[in-house]
């Protein structure tokens, strides 16, 4: 149980009363106490009468002497502080817990999740990057909770490039092309093949012939076309190794999955009335998306020459979801710049009745990745940045550091917490901004062992362990849980806030909020350690200690892990 439920809970009945209705406490942390209630202030409004008399009312009525004391303030506030009978019962009942007070959900859904979503025969890019972490931890903390989470790589597999693409491979031979996509040379690939198209027009009558036997379902060109999508998947998943993400070749499910259904979606929109034929296309205008000029935006489902695209087949993916996958939850998660298409997207799928309520789509966007010139992050030679060499660069960074301050390990221990370290750095970066916002890419920021960082963690993490290993004990799981000092509570307190913190991603998928909590947990921990001897401390006191260092080890790693980020023994 958390303390915000456990407030909420206990004043909600003597709001109702004073109210004569149910009335939400609104109960939350407050700078004066550990928490504050609201609600007395607009209340007192609708009843007419002082705020500070409610309040004091439902502080009398609601008779919290057993969990907390509370205080009537300022216009109307109720104070909250808790007792710490009731935070020592709470931190107790956690280290007895293996889900550390979070529990499963009471109401599993089915969560599609697409994410990661490369394009065949191109590199991925930082924005892949994004998506892939965010997506990745999405996954792990909702599947934590007990939902049934489908992940979607809604790999780019499909569509008109490949006609060039298939005629590029045929003329390089498809030994030399297999050995250039499949050491990642996808860019010089896909580059190589655009040239061609765009300064010779037998190429590009070739390569529109290839897309036409291509749709046709033409054996041999198909054949080919696998070849390129399955050396591309192979590329990506020795990314995804590297990434330590849990994406899998299962979870492939690229455009081509969908194309059987183009045609049936789009005539149901057609049966619906809802096809309107603008230069020749066939689109749905969803009511409330106007251009610059104000007039109303299409959504292209069929183009003039008869083709389906991007919009077609986010359509007939959206059904299937819902329809034969039987999701209430979709969640996407792509740039910002794809916001507008994913929101008409959706609009068009609720005229359709193919969206509906319990059932909701969520586009979970991010901004962009800067370079340290605050622009957008671009290779030396001017290029978009590869992402391996970004993953690479993180490790090697790391990898020097462990090396300087353990120059005692031996080279495979050293390479193993470089990578978990390089990595998790370049996670935590990015999860630890608000997503919507963009951030600049600064290795010495997000390497430091200072501040808001995945290696600060790491440290703490390793260094309660290493307190254990200094101790030769586990801690006693039934200890008494005793607060002496005030670092003392102040760290019970933040260990009680872990399911809240968990509780809210779970909605917002923002997960600089579960970072923020992360990074007050370690820094509230380094506070108590400085003033509360755990070692040197004897008796019961040692004792209830041990379990406060396990119980905050025990969070941070459970936190990181739902960031998809390792917490080494040792650092
Ligand atoms: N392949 C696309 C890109 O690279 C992202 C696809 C996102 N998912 C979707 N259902 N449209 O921009």
């Amino acid at each position: 149980m958390d303390l915000e439920k456990l407030l909420t809970d206990r004043l909600a009945p003597a709001f109702a009363t004073v109210a004569g209705g149910p009335v939400d406490p609104v109960v939350r942390r407050s700078p004066r106490a550990d928490f504050q209630s609201d609600a007395a202030l607009a209340l007192a409004r609708r009843l007419g009468r002082p705020p500070r008399d409610i309040a004091a009312e439902v502080r009398d009525l609601a008779a919290l002497d057993d969990v907390c004391t509370a205080e009537v303030s300022g216009p109307g506030f109720l104070n909250l502080t808790v007792t710490d009978r009731t935070l020592a019962a709470l931190v107790a009942d956690l280290a007895a817990d293996d889900r550390l007070g979070v529990p499963v959900t009471p109401a599993p859904e089915t969560v599609v999740v697409d994410y990661s979503a490369p394009n065949v025969a191109k590199e991925m890019h930082v924005g892949h990057l994004r998506s892939t972490v965010i997506g990745d931890a999405a996954v792990r903390l909702l599947d934590w909770l007990g939902h049934r989470v489908l992940r979607v790589n809604h790999l780019g597999d499909w569509g008109t490039p490949f006609g060039m693409l298939i005629e590029h491979l045929l003329d390089l031979g498809e030994t030399e092309a297999a050995q250039e996509l499949s050491m990642g040379d996808l860019d010089s690939f896909y580059t190589a093949a655009r040239r061609k198209f765009d300064a010779d027009e037998a190429f590009r009558e070739r390569s529109r012939q290839r897309v036409v036997a291509l749709q046709g379902g033409d054996e041999r060109t198909l054949r080919l076309w696998r070849l390129l999508v399955a050396q591309s998947e192979r590329y990506f998943l020795t990314v995804y190794a590297l990434l330590d993400v849990t994406l899998t070749a299962a979870d492939f499910r690229g455009e081509s999955a969908y194309d059987d259904r183009l045609g049936p979606t789009v005539e149901e929109l057609d049966r619906l009335g809802l096809l309107r034929t603008s230069d020749g296309a066939d689109c749905v205008f969803p009511p409330g998306f106007t251009g610059r000029d104000g007039e109303p935006l299409p959504l292209i489902v069929r183009k003039r020459d008869g083709g389906y695209g991007y919009p077609a087949t986010d359509l007939a993916a959206l059904r299937h979801r819902t329809a034969d996958l039987g999701a209430t939850r979709l969640l996407y998660v792509v740039g910002l710049p794809q916001r507008q298409h994913f929101e008409m997207v959706y609009a068009v799928a609720e005229l359709a009745g193919w969206l509906r309520s319990p059932t909701r789509a969520e586009h979970v966007g991010f901004g962009s990745i800067l370079g340290p010139d605050g622009r957008m992050l671009r290779s030396r030679a001017g290029g978009s940045v590869k992402l391996v060499g970004l993953l690479e660069e993180a490790v090697a960074r790391a990898v020097e550091l462990t090396r300087a301050k353990n120059p005692e390990l031996d080279e495979a221990t050293i390479t193993e917490i470089g990578r978990a370290v390089g990595i998790g750095a370049i996670k935590y970066a990015d999860l630890a901004t608000d997503r919507g916002r963009d951030y600049v890419l600064d290795w010495e920021r997000m390497l430091s062992l200072d501040g808001n960082t995945a290696p600060y963690l790491q440290y703490a993490y390793s260094r309660i362990r290493s307190v254990f290993r200094r101790a030769g004990t586990a801690a006693r799981p039934d200890a008494a849980i005793l607060l002496v000092e005030p670092a003392e509570r102040a760290l019970a307190f933040e260990l009680a806030g872990f399911a809240a913190v968990v509780g809210q991603v779970e909605r917002t998928l923002a997960f600089h909020q579960l970072t923020g909590y992360l990074y007050r947990l370690a820094s509230t921990f380094s506070a108590f350690y400085e003033r509360c001897p755990v070692l040197r401390a004897s008796g019961e006191l040692r004792d209830s200690r041990l379990v406060l260092a396990d119980l905050t080890a025990r969070t941070l790693r459970q936190g990181l892990h739902l960031l998809g980020i390792r917490t080494p023994e040792r650092m």
